[in-house]
């Protein structure tokens, strides 16, 4: 009897070793340990050996029997919490999964990249609501109702005296009204204009630029924009100044740079002039200096808004703006 409660253990172990799948586990269980299995039927031939023997192979019977269902269950554990067969619940040799890596939106990059080349010539970086008050929008950046210089923004208002700013030059007059000069900041952030096709998207990107102090001329602006194209597009760029109208600035201008598409012969993204726009600028209208309390025969100072959109599409030679609000992960990843 000893004998073969041995045997029956050697065999069961050996049994369940050779179980690859949950759908053999079922079969062991009643051919071993069911009502009718090996070990009941073992068991039940106790009542044939000598009294003196029956107590020590009782016990024996039992511990094989509870280590057998206890590897039973490590088994039907292990099979279960795979896919069900031995070699997928524990593969030692699969790699670790690879947690996917995020990275910045190819605009904040963008805008990240214009900030360092600003800060670089110690400009300080400053930002502000995207809802922002009449006020601030327009008024303080000389702007009256009623002016016509309002048709150039297509405002979203939140209501008669709230609005969502419609670029960031609300930030020069929220600076400047609290500090004195000199000063020189740049303000990135979203503006918004209820505009939308292949080159406008209802909310945008810019970066405005500041610098007041004496004697600041108009020299001082073509410097700081001109390395900073070239910084940004490559050292020797050709870029235009051309006369423009804000009323926040006098005299305006706007810059101009050589189409980085064809490089300047003439194409659909420049319209064929070779000349591509990115940025409005100009000296601080003494209007707008007053209106903070400085006084304008002591100080000068130019400013400068820039689509960050823009560039990042002339960068990338994207010619749909639309691209980068798709979420397209196809896209995205590209950078
Ligand atoms: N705020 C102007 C715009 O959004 C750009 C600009 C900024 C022009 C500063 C001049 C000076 O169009």
């Amino acid at each position: 009897m000893e004998n073969e409660l041995q045997k029956l253990k050697a065999e069961a172990e050996e049994a369940l070793h050779a179980i690859s799948s949950k759908a053999n586990l079922e079969d062991f269980r009643v051919k071993f340990l069911g009502r009718k299995g090996l070990f009941s039927s073992t068991m039940k031939q106790l009542g044939k050996v000598s009294k003196e023997d029956r107590r020590r192979l009782g016990q024996l019977a039992n511990s094989i029997k509870k280590s057998v269902e206890e590897l039973f269950r490590d088994r039907k554990e292990m099979l279960e919490s795979g896919d069900g067969t031995v070699a997928e619940a524990v593969d030692l040799s699969l790699p670790g999964r690879a947690l996917p890596f995020a990275a910045l939106h190819p605009i904040s990059q963008v805008m990240e990249e214009m900030c360092a080349v600003f800060e670089g010539m110690g400009f300080a970086v400053a930002e502000g609501p995207d809802v922002e008050t009449d006020h601030y929008n327009f008024e303080a950046v000389n702007i009256p109702r009623h002016h016509p210089a309002r048709d150039m923004h297509d405002t979203f208002y939140v209501s008669e005296s709230i609005l969502l700013r419609t670029h960031t030059s609300p930030m020069q007059a929220r600076i400047m009204e609290n500090q004195d000069p000199p000063l020189r900041y740049i303000s990135p952030g979203k503006v918004y204009r209820c505009d939308s096709d292949i080159t406008h998207t209802p909310m945008f990107h810019q970066v405005e630029g500041f610098l007041v102090d004496r004697k600041v001329s108009f020299a001082d602006l073509k410097g700081v924009l001109t390395s900073f194209i070239h910084r940004i597009f490559k050292d020797d760029l050709p870029i235009r100044f051309r006369p423009s109208f804000f009323p926040f600035t006098e005299p305006s201008a706007e810059l101009d740079i050589a189409c980085v598409i064809c490089g300047g012969s003439g194409c659909r993204v420049c319209k064929r002039t070779g000349w591509i726009e990115i940025l409005g600028a100009g000296l601080i209208d003494p209007e707008v200096m007053k209106m903070v309390g400085y006084d304008p025969d002591e100080f000068s100072g130019f400013a400068f808004g820039l689509g960050v959109e823009r560039i990042a599409m002339l960068k990338y030679g994207i010619d749909d703006i639309r691209l980068y609000y798709e979420n397209d992960l196809r896209f995205l990843k590209q950078f």
